[in-house]
């Protein structure tokens, strides 16, 4: 996954052609055995074949949709209960850095659509509400290691001292990414426990993303989990009875342990 997440970055154009029935049914398999973070909160992934049936329907309605017109959609729905945002972004990553290593371009697309709107078109479960959609097909430029990105520097993100065997892993969550490029994680580290924080360091944007960062940091957290999963670390992901830190919001934390 190391080498997905350096692949990794938003796609936004895509090459006009669907994606093979092989890499379908890949996918297929890759939403049905991806992690969930929290698995008492009911969910779905929908899986829209047939991508004119987003862009059709939000046409003219969300701008920012149609910019990214995809032969192919995933739609989240879920319960709305304590930590399903997070819980979603944590299973949407898994997915997008697995449709990475297929050679799959992705786009987390997050602006409001109508629940109604989206109820009239798709089958959502009872008692589930649509959350987001991830755009993806082919890429029109096949995907490289990303050299470069707009991040904030490491300090801003994590407190406490790091230990140069985490470095890679506080990596992976500075190249997640983040809605408007947001990068709401903070963590703070001590030995080999690392404590989740929600920090949008924007003023301007802090309001707009309230929920949204919730799921940025379902995703960061992937990515941490997920390399250090790699690094043959064993993770336990708990929620303490934390206090927020200052601006920062207390998520959860992750144990990491060597096997
Ligand atoms: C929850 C979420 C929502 C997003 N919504 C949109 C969107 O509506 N339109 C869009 O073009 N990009 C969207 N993005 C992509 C971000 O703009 C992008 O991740 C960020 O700028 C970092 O760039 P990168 O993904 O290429 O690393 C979204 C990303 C996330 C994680």
């Amino acid at each position: 996954m190391m080498q997905a997440i350096k692949l990794r970055k938003s796609i936004r154009k895509y090459k006009d052609v669907d994606v093979s029935p092989e890499h379908l049914q890949n996918i297929k398999t890759i939403i049905n055995g991806a992690k969930h973070l929290f698995n008492n909160i009911p969910m779905e992934v929908l899986l829209i074949e047939d991508g004119s049936k987003i862009t059709d329907t939000f046409k003219g309605l969300i701008s920012k949709y149609t910019k990214v017109k995809a032969p192919h959609y995933l739609a989240f729905t879920s319960e709305i209960q304590e930590g399903h945002l997070e819980n979603i972004g944590f299973i949407g990553e898994e997915i997008v850095l697995m449709l990475t290593e297929l050679g799959i371009g992705t786009c987390w697309l997050g602006s409001a659509i109508k629940q109604d709107l989206f109820k009239t078109i798709f089958t959502v479960k009872e008692n589930q509400n649509y959350i987001i959609l991830i755009a993806f097909g082919y890429p029109l430029e096949p995907l490289k290691p990303v050299t470069t990105r707009k991040r904030f520097d490491k300090s801003k993100i994590i407190t406490g001292a790091l230990d140069t065997q985490y470095e890679t892993i506080v990596q992976s969550i500075i190249d997640a990414p983040s809605a408007i490029n947001s990068q709401p994680w903070k963590l703070a580290i001590n030995n080999n426990k690392f404590d989740l924080f929600l920090e949008n360091k924007n003023i301007l944007t802090k309001k707009i993303l309230k929920d949204t960062n919730h799921i940025d940091i379902g995703i960061g957290l992937s990515h941490l989990y997920n390399s250090a999963i790699e690094l043959g670390y064993k993770i336990e992901l708990k929620k303490a009875s934390h206090k927020d830190m200052g601006n920062s919001e207390y998520i959860i934390s992750a144990i990491l342990n060597k096997n």
